[in-house]
């Protein structure tokens, strides 16, 4: 499996699961002092794993990154677009700059990893797991960046899941509700906001980065060979 922005959180979990069922690991962010952090922690669990430190934004660097990992581990079986940014801020404060930064890292970003890792998946009939978030189907204050990025994301993994369908290739999305202990939610969610939304969620906890890491391993197993298109909600 190659996730993209693997070094922490959801996408850090989801590495954690993929290393349980025995998954080797290619993991791709921008700090490299995470990525060994991470590596760390997932070769304890038996994973052999490359890190890759580049910018997703960066095309000519994730294509050479999914070229080694693919030498130093074999073909990508799975790729994760996790890597993603995000601020809260309102969008008449919000600098076309700052709306374009998210869009090329959420976007464009799993563009580019989706593309470079084409001809591996091809080969191996693999599958693409996309992170998006509700932001993507239901308007959030402070989030116009966002849920334009997400949303787009979606849309794309729908037509990819349409073009690659005939390679074999599936294509889902995952949108996970508040996730704990995660740089999103430092961002979105600060100080007591917390415990006010742990009050709205019907099963009375946030989520963790195994739950989304246990959905992702189940849509790239066996067991779901015939799912493809689809957005799966896990909030
Ligand atoms: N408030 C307002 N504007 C902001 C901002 C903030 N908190 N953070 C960045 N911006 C704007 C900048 O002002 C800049 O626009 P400008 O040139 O008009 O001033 C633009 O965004 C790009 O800023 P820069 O610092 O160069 O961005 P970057 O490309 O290095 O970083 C971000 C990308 C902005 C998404 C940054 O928050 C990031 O790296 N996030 C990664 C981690 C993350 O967000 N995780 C949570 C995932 S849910």
């Amino acid at each position: 499996a190659f996730i993209t922005g693997g070094g922490i959180g959801i996408n850090l979990g989801i590495a954690r699961n993929f290393a349980a069922v025995g998954a080797n690991l290619g993991i791709l962010g921008r700090s490299q002092d995470k990525l060994d952090t991470a590596a760390a922690e997932l070769r304890a669990l038996g994973a052999r794993v490359s890190t890759h430190s580049a910018d997703v934004r960066d095309y000519a660097a994730v294509e050479t990154a999914m070229r080694r990992c693919g030498e130093e581990l074999g073909l990508v079986q799975t790729l994760v677009c996790g890597a993603a940014g995000n601020f809260p801020l309102a969008a008449e404060q919000l600098s076309p700059n700052g709306f374009k930064s998210v869009i090329d890292i959420d976007l464009l970003g799993s563009f580019h990893a989706c593309r470079a890792a084409f001809e591996q998946l091809k080969q191996t009939q693999g599958n693409i797991i996309f992170i998006s978030a509700g932001q993507a189907f239901m308007p959030y204050a402070f989030q116009a960046h966002v849920g334009a990025a997400k949303a787009g994301i979606d849309n794309m993994m729908r037509n990819l899941a349409l073009e690659w369908g005939r390679f074999g290739i599936r294509c889902n999305s995952i949108a996970p509700g508040p996730i704990e202990g995660t740089e999103g939610m430092r961002r979105l969610a600060p100080g007591g906001l917390t415990d006010q939304l742990r009050r709205l969620i019907p099963l009375g906890r946030l989520g963790t980065p195994d739950d989304i890491g246990q959905l992702s391993v189940f849509l790239a197993s066996p067991l779901a060979t015939y799912i493809t298109g689809t957005l799966i909600v896990a909030d």
